[in-house]
């Protein structure tokens, strides 16, 4: 690898709360160690379309790491999962010499990365940003604190109004792949059921937890969905439990994108600046194809394949926990 003197910096794929902090960390950290920061804008679409700015200064990201989403602003570019889109990409980043690029986010993003690393041999390093917490080769991304938080307080939110009416609720939470989110925010709601895309659930499996949960005197139930769990939308599992169980009145409420949203926690923000300053010091090594992480509370590095190669598994005792304090 040559010397690295510019550093592309770009932020990808569903933006998440703490994007902004490890921006600030990366723009930072290069001008720390001499060197220059590129703003690259709306993630791999900014490659294609030269989206880049070189008069970015420390200044320039004074008052965002309190921000959520992300300023450079972020895309899911179909262009760049071609060959083609990629080949452009490479060349334009070449011919403005930017020597080297930090991609900010989940699976889809570091997937790009790995492709630009593995194809061109061009410098890449990944920082997981993505609220599912699904990235493998770190025990948290950035953002996922924040939604976590921010699912628990809408379900505490509902649960007020699930006890004012005897009501069963489903909360419909983000997680395509993975049950995160939900197991977590689920613990920490207190909710009766959790559904999530790792485990095998059934519409019977719901009822007899609500049945049991009335049995033992509760008088409403929140059940927490997964987007990805196998079972389908929350609004697909209220009309089959109503079917089944028509005594039941179901009410659904889905979280969406809220989940996205809003100044990112402690935790994200730390864990994030902790990132930025990590993928710039391992570039200053001249160590690429990487992604940064976090594991046992450690800085930790795992290489783009491997990152892109599964998911992080949900540690089952989780599930235990759940199940045992629900009843
Ligand atoms: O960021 C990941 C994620 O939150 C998934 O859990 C969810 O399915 C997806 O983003 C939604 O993305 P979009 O904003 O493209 O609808």
């Amino acid at each position: 690898m040559d010397r690295i003197q510019k550093i592309g910096i770009l932020t990808s794929g569903g933006d998440a709360p703490g994007m902004n902090a490890a921006i600030r960390a990366c723009v930072r950290a290069c001008i720390y160690y001499k060197l220059q920061p590129v703003a690259i804008s709306e993630g791999y679409r900014g490659l294609i379309n030269k989206k880049f700015n070189f008069d970015i200064n420390a200044r320039s990201v004074a008052n965002i790491l309190n921000r959520g989403g992300t300023i450079f602003k972020s895309s899911r570019c179909a262009e760049f999962m071609t060959p083609e889109g990629r080949e452009l990409a490479h060349k334009n980043l070449v011919d403005a010499g930017i020597d080297a690029l930090v991609i900010i986010g989940g699976n889809g993003s570091l997937s790009g990365a790995n492709k630009l690393y593995k194809t061109f041999n061009y410098p890449c390093i990944g920082i997981p940003a993505t609220i599912d917490n699904d990235i493998f080769g770190t025990d948290y991304t950035i953002g996922y604190d924040t939604a976590s938080n921010t699912v628990m307080d809408a379900i505490d939110k509902i649960r007020d109004t699930a006890s004012s009416h005897n009501r069963l609720f489903l909360i419909e939470v983000m997680g395509r792949d993975a049950g995160f989110i939900a197991l977590n925010a689920g613990i920490a709601t207190g909710a009766e059921q959790i559904l999530i895309p790792e485990q095998e659930n059934t519409i019977e499996r719901i009822i007899n937890s609500i049945k049991k949960s009335n049995r033992a005197g509760k008088t409403s139930s929140i059940v927490v969905v997964a987007e990805g769990n196998q079972s389908g939308s929350a609004f697909n599992l209220s009309h089959e439990i109503e079917k089944k169980f028509p005594e039941y009145t179901v009410k659904v409420t889905v979280l969406g994108h809220i989940q996205r949203g809003g100044n990112p926690s402690i935790q994200d923000r730390v864990l994030a600046s902790r990132f930025g300053v990590a993928a710039i010091e391992n570039l200053v090594k001249k160590v690429s194809g990487v992604m940064v992480g976090i594991k046992n509370q450690q800085d930790s590095i795992v290489s783009l394949e491997d990152a892109i190669s599964s998911n992080n598994a949900i540690d089952k005792k989780m599930i235990d926990v759940a199940n045992i304090i629900s009843i």
